[in-house]
């Protein structure tokens, strides 16, 4: 039997940095993972150079059901503690677009920075290790709260912090292991599914996106009143690109988005224009959409005829379709390509300033297992630092 002052199950971005800082208040911490090689989603983030944060993070960059709940722990660790760190141990990074951060090498280097502050704070990992149960152990002051049995026989331990991560990518080692404890707890979940998804379409607009594939176009994609301008990619599945991922977290199953092609354009004018009438639609098309583009719009949602052969509500709805291109998915690339998943352990249940649970004294859950999701762009890791270091203070 071995006791400890504090477990974190789960070796990512939230559990190490929430050992790190209960490692630096003198607690005995022992993190756990079933993964035979850690923090695998670190190293394959950003395409291998880890988005890390956005220095423009807000509360607004994240979805939950309490949109509050994030703030505390965003405001008492920003982006620039996280480039603190980094500067410590000269990680060089640079802003891509939008505020998101990228390490200028390789993602391997946030891993190596993670594990030399474990070994710093005296935090122990281990690994492989699965966890067969959890269970709570009858109140006494100065006694463990909970017991896990585990592939290294029985541990104890005073706090136990989840940090389990979402579904996505279960090759590399996601389960719902964080939502099996919150209910074994009685601790809500709210509902999930996958977030920053490719979307899939039906038959005609699959057919169509696949000879349109690889082509990628500046757009507007909106449900509802969030809209999103990035670029959209056409693939041989349907959609993908940073506009349909940021979009995929808002679009209830079954629902429709919008799409503006041309964001900030009027091609109804274009189309109108007496210099354009006997010009082929494609050709009008073609120096805002590019050629392979315009040309099968055209062809697929009319002849290619002259704008003077057709009349102007034929160019109206020529226009609006391209600026309000109405498109209902018949689904999404499921966990296996989400790069997130929305929903999670309900922050009702949670404390906003430490993490821990507020039916469950002694147990917290930390970064993506929380019902907290952020937009593409660096802030998921950014909430993942953030709630990690909020419960590396309380445990
Ligand atoms: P994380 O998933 O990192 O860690 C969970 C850990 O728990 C894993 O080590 C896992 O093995 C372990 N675990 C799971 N079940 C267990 C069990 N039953 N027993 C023991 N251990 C268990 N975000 C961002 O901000 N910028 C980016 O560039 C990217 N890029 C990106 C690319 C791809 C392909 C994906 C899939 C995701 C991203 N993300 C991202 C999202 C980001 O990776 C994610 O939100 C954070 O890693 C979440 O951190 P956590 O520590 O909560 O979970």
């Amino acid at each position: 039997m071995q006791d400890w002052d504090v477990i974190v199950v789960g070796a990512g971005a939230a559990g190490l940095m929430c050992a790190i800082e209960a490692g630096k208040r003198g607690r005995k911490v022992l993190v756990v993972d079933h993964a035979k090689k850690l923090c695998e989603k670190i190293r394959i983030s950003g395409g291998g150079r880890c988005n890390f944060t956005n220095i423009h993070t807000t509360a607004s960059d994240f979805i939950s059901n309490n949109k509050h709940f994030c703030k505390s722990a965003l405001a008492r660790y920003t982006p620039y503690d996280f480039l603190d760190l980094m500067a410590k141990y000269q990680i060089k990074h640079h802003e891509k677009t939008l505020g998101q951060l990228f390490c200028d090498n390789s993602a391997q280097e946030i891993i190596d920075m993670l594990l030399a502050e474990c070994r710093d704070a005296k935090v122990s990992i281990k690994n492989p290790v699965s966890i067969k149960g959890v269970h709570p152990l009858p109140e006494k002051t100065g006694m463990p709260n909970f017991s896990l049995e585990s592939s290294e026989g029985t541990l104890t331990t005073h706090s136990l912090v989840i940090a389990t991560g979402g579904l996505s990518i279960p090759k590399i080692g996601a389960t719902d292991f964080g939502h099996q404890i919150a209910k074994q707890f009685d601790i809500p979940v709210t509902p999930i599914r996958p977030a920053l998804v490719p979307l899939t379409l039906n038959e005609d607009d699959k057919a169509f996106c696949k000879t349109l594939s690889g082509i990628s176009q500046d757009c507007i994609a909106s449900v509802k009143k969030q809209s999103f301008r990035e670029n959209l990619l056409f693939t041989h599945r349907g959609l993908s690109g940073p506009a349909i991922l940021q979009i995929s977290s808002y679009l209830e199953p079954g629902k429709s988005l919008c799409i503006d092609l041309l964001p900030g354009q009027n091609i109804e004018d274009e189309l109108t224009n007496e210099q354009n009438k006997k010009k082929s639609l494609t050709n009008v098309l073609a120096p805002f959409l590019s050629k392979r583009f315009a040309q099968e719009w055209v062809d697929r949602k009319s002849q290619n005829r002259t704008p003077a052969d057709l009349g102007s509500n034929k160019l109206k709805a020529i226009a609006d379709g391209i600026h309000k291109w109405v498109i209902t998915p018949s689904g999404d690339e499921g966990y296996a390509k989400a790069e997130v998943t929305l929903g999670g352990v309900d922050t009702k249940d949670l404390s906003s300033a430490t993490m821990e649970s507020k039916t469950c004294p002694g147990l917290f859950f930390i970064g993506e297992v929380v019902d907290v999701t952020g937009h593409l762009g660096g802030f998921n890791f950014q909430w993942a630092w953030a709630s990690g270091h909020a419960a590396g203070h309380a445990v």
